[in-house]
């Protein structure tokens, strides 16, 4: 082959490769074009989908374009975060997930991606407190009788988790380690199918967020028995927590976050944080997120900086815990 030949066959290849080079910029100006998908990693009717759907409302105000909430549960959130993982990064593939992300290294040994290289911050979003709840059949009245009825059936007792690494794990470890029992578990794509199961009595308890369990047990369609944070709920004032009824120093809450494919265009970036934060900053949408029970963050933890640095440390100050715990998914 000549090489004129040779060139006239590059010649159209460059001449729209120049083009779209000399367009993209624009295009990012003009972002976003079209829909975007928030993928959420656990089954919908979950605590994770209840923020996502909230925030979603919100931006896709903002941006003026639709954000579509996408469950993609399974495996403790990972099965959803590979896919954003992997995802083109666009700004049209976002994610929305929690403590996981900063727990999934220490308990997956082939994780198919890297939870700080892999994925752009946008920003962090609300802590949500946990809830230790239980069946209504069970004669427990209070959380003393619960600890005194589970260390007297030890592994016959049955609780549910949204996968290994998923907050009601996380929860769950932290809290049989401190009573020194090991319950056996239940696992689904998420909390959300979880919880019915749980007023249905198909297992005994779990530890699931507020989000979630506030209804249901101020409904009478679950026991509550203590709250995981320091101080008591607002929400649930008459729900001790853990830690006044002698688990000293409990204390797990499921902080939720935004993330997006590594390699976002700076535009699209920089147009996901403002319409995160004006979101976190909306009277309306902090109103019902604490009407959930979640607490959202301030402005000045909502940066893509502070999210970064959030999980630098939370993944520091879990590794030693899930060691601890022996707990490996794989
Ligand atoms: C969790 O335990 O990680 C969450 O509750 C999962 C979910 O939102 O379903």
């Amino acid at each position: 082959m000549t090489l004129r030949k040779i060139f006239a066959g590059f010649l159209p290849t460059a001449a729209a490769w120049l083009a779209v080079m000399a367009i993209a910029p624009a295009l990012a100006q003009n972002y976003p074009t079209r829909a975007i998908t928030l993928i959420v990693p656990a089954a919908a009717g979950g605590p994770t989908d209840a923020v996502s759907r909230l925030i979603a409302e919100s931006m896709t105000r903002t941006l003026g374009q639709q954000i579509i909430v996408e469950n993609a549960g399974g495996a403790g959130g990972t099965i959803g975060m590979a896919r954003v993982a992997k995802a083109t990064p666009d700004g049209y593939t976002i994610a929305v997930w929690h403590i996981g992300q900063a727990t999934a290294p220490s308990l997956y040994k082939d994780l198919r991606y890297n939870v700080i290289d892999d994925f752009d911050s946008i920003g962090r979003i609300a802590d949500v407190p946990m809830t230790i709840v239980g069946k209504t059949a069970l004669e427990a009245k209070n959380i003393k009788e619960l600890i005194a009825w589970i260390k007297a059936n030890k592994a016959a007792v049955t609780y549910a988790h949204a996968g290994i690494g998923s907050a009601a794990h996380l929860c769950a470890l932290m809290f049989m380690h401190a009573i020194n029992v090991q319950l056996t578990a239940v696992s689904y794509r998420g909390t959300g199918p979880a919880l019915t199961d749980l007023m249905g009595g198909q297992f005994d308890m779990m530890c699931d967020q507020t989000t979630t369990t506030a209804a249901q047990i101020k409904g009478g369609k679950i026991k509550g028995y203590a709250a995981t944070t320091k101080q008591r709920l607002a929400v649930l004032p008459d729900l001790p927590t853990l830690d006044e009824s002698g688990l000293k120093g409990f204390e797990v809450s499921a902080w939720h976050a935004m993330w997006a494919p590594k390699g976002l265009p700076p535009e699209a970036a920089q147009k996901l944080t403002a319409a995160l934060q004006t979101a976190i900053k909306d009277d309306k949408i902090r109103e019902r997120l604490a009407a959930l029970g979640a607490d959202p963050v301030k402005p000045e933890q909502a940066t893509p900086q502070a999210l970064s640095a959030h999980l630098k440390a939370e993944i520091a100050k879990w590794s030693p815990v899930i060691e601890a715990a022996g707990v490996k998914a794989n």
